[in-house]
């Protein structure tokens, strides 16, 4: 019996050293008790990561909708698969059960086919947080077409992009998009983009907005006039196991983005087990990720992971500040929200709310939190551990990657002790290891390094879209024979693992390496203070000097500003000793984000190196506006 469901510590620990003793064995025991296969694997793993080359369960045929809907129609039919909360609170939810879900995917699969595309083509999908993302997402599986999501908030640029990359044969996008009070014309989007691109045969087009827009003829098709007369029968093409499911782009630190490519079998399992374990889903529960679906989160834990457990899925449309900033623990006590998974950028923007909005809910549904997309500072957890979880929901701080497909490092809940901060202990079958500079492997506890994986997961990308060259240089080349995250961590005394952040990001100040976010974890403690970047830029002594720039909470703060520089490296030295301490803190309005929230600090970095000439593409930030804004006041 594979140990499916870990209920407590020692469970954990034993289930993770079989999983590393007998990594064949334990896989193969996953697979077979939990999912249906057409055929069985000739062999679990073969592996070799100088090529990099890696497969999981080769020789085995399935098709991953069947484990994610079919099977569960005997004894779910009738369970919330997919729970749609529209943007608009006044407009009603859409609870789809299991055996809709099965109908409205085969009709979409239908279409699919009918319009011309086959196994191996890849779709494009464009779309706003509605029903048919998810649905067009499996019914793409569900004949075998690999889908590439582009987030919906990318621009026209980014979008030709990649469609360009991975050669797409259709795009499936909507007349539009609602995103709190405003709209925003999808279609025009893609009509632009669709400019440069001469491999798009076909536009499939979901009404949402009801706007007037333009459809070419030949090309762009309405969605659902089409779905109408689709039958709600279609078999499921046979995949093997190591056939690509799906392409997702990441940025990469240069260059163009990189089209991860994650193929069918090993994905599934991986992503299945781990939804089921670092949430500990039970049967009843709702759970919710308020992830975008065009990230991976949202690929393996909106749909792939819940979907494969039977589980019933959020999809929120909306934004957390429409109509207000309650609207998150409006759903939560809505729905009897069990599990609520979100990100650091999230909870540091609600926390800067006022609790009213909070006390107003009832979130005592809530079981667990989780946490992902950047290191989450010691503030913020703690405000989403006292505010949201009333200290009794455990946070699951989970970090992992793109192109790691699922979750790699994280607490399971009511399992490991958290620890704020810490992403905690590897998942089963994870084997991390730290190194140092000169490549070789620090053992023990209490050390920090760059942070590799030594041996392969089921879920790992198997290569970059086209560019298998670009795979090995980037992830295969820095260390021998390991898998490099392009993150640090540090392992502490008791063997938990803490996020240091990129390693990219590190600064050696006086031939002292100092982590981004420790320091900034340190600025956030200051009262005034509502979030913080740090870069470093060159100076003639130290090498390096620390330049911060530091959003306040209250944009009238009237205290003299001199002081609160004063106090926030009072700070520092307090936290991590007067190494850290900056030599130049700016303050602004905000921040320059990527649409996944994250702080694009290459930017940061060059204005503070004085070097605004040429500061590459600024148009996907989520605001662009704040970069001359910082500019202008920059020392
Ligand atoms: C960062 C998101 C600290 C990290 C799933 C990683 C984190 C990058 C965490 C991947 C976490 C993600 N703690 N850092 N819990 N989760 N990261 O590809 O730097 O969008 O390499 O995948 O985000 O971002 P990606």
């Amino acid at each position: 019996m594979s140990n499916y469901h870990i209920k407590h510590l020692e469970e954990y620990y034993q289930v993770y050293r079989k999983s590393i003793r007998e990594p064949e064995n334990f896989w193969e025991e996953v697979a077979e008790e939990h999912f249906i296969w057409q055929r069985k694997w000739d062999r679990v793993l073969n592996w070799d990561f100088s090529k990099p080359e890696v497969t999981w369960f080769e020789g085995a045929q399935l098709n991953i909708t069947e484990n994610c809907i079919d099977r569960h129609l005997s004894t779910r039919g009738d369970k919330t698969a997919i729970l749609f909360e529209p943007n608009d609170p006044k407009d009603d939810a859409e609870h789809i059960t299991f055996n809709q879900l099965h109908q409205r995917v085969n009709q979409f699969a239908n279409v699919l086919k009918d319009q011309g595309i086959k196994k191996g083509d890849r779709v494009c999908i464009y779309l706003p947080m509605i029903p048919e993302l998810a649905i067009s997402v499996l019914a793409c599986a569900r004949i075998g077409a690999i889908h590439s999501v582009v987030f919906a908030g990318f621009s026209a640029t980014a979008l030709s992009t990649r469609i360009n990359d991975s050669d797409c044969k259709m795009v499936i996008t909507s007349d539009g998009s609602y995103r709190g009070p405003k709209t925003i014309d999808l279609k025009g989007i893609v009509d632009e983009a669709l400019n440069d691109c001469s491999c798009v045969e076909t536009v499939l087009v979901a009404k949402r907005i009801h706007s007037d827009i333009q459809m070419i003829s030949g090309r762009d098709k309405w969605l659902q006039p089409l779905l109408d007369t689709a039958s709600t029968d279609c078999k499921a093409e046979v995949m093997n196991a190591e056939d690509p499911l799906f392409i997702l782009y990441t940025s990469g630190s240069t260059g163009q983005p990189k089209g991860m490519v994650h193929t069918t079998a090993g994905y599934m399992v991986y992503t299945a087990y781990s939804f089921k374990n670092a949430f500990q889903y039970k049967e009843e529960d709702v759970y919710w990720c308020t992830a975008d679906i065009g990230w991976i989160t949202g690929h393996s834990y909106i749909v792939y992971g819940p979907l494969a457990n039977g589980a019933t899925t959020i999809m929120f449309e909306g934004v957390p500040s429409y109509p207000d900033f309650g609207r998150f623990w409006e759903i939560v006590e809505k729905h009897k929200v069990n599990q609520f998974y979100t990100a650091p950028t999230a909870i540091r923007a609600l926390a800067k709310q006022g609790l009213e909005l909070v006390e107003k809910y009832d979130l005592s549904s809530l079981k667990v939190l989780g946490s992902v997309g950047e290191p989450i500072n010691e503030e913020a957890w703690h405000w989403y551990n006292d505010n949201i979880g009333k200290k009794k929901s455990p946070i699951v701080d989970t970090w992992w990657q793109t192109e790691t497909g699922g979750i790699m490092i994280t607490p399971i809940p009511f399992v490991t002790p958290t620890k704020p901060t810490y992403a905690t202990l590897p998942f089963i079958g994870i084997q991390p290891a730290l190194m140092d500079e000169n490549g070789d492997e620090l053992k023990g506890n209490q050390v920090d390094g760059r942070l590799c994986i030594k041996f392969p997961w089921p879920s790992m990308a198997r290569t970059i879209w086209g560019n298998h060259q670009r795979y090995k240089d980037t992830y295969f080349s820095a260390f021998e024979n390991k898998y490099f995250t392009g993150d640090g961590a540090l392992r502490d005394e008791v063997g938990y693992y803490r996020i240091t952040g990129r390693v990219d990001d590190v600064i050696i100040v006086s031939g002292h390496n100092l982590g981004t976010a420790p320091i900034e974890d340190a600025i956030n403690e200051h009262p005034a203070v509502a979030e913080s970047a740090i870069v470093g830029f060159p100076h003639d002594v130290k090498g390096n000097a620390l330049y911060g720039y530091v959003i306040l909470k209250d944009v009238g703060e009237t205290r003299d500003q001199d002081n609160l520089r004063k106090e926030i490296n009072q700070i520092i030295t307090e936290h991590i000793g007067p190494i850290a301490k900056l030599d130049k803190i700016q303050f602004t309005q905000g921040l320059p984000k990527t649409r996944s929230g994250k702080i694009m600090r290459r930017i940061l970095r060059k204005i503070a190196h004085k070097d605004t000439s040429n500061l590459g593409d600024t148009s996907t930030l989520l605001n662009p506006e704040v970069v001359q804004d910082i500019i202008d006041n920059a020392f």
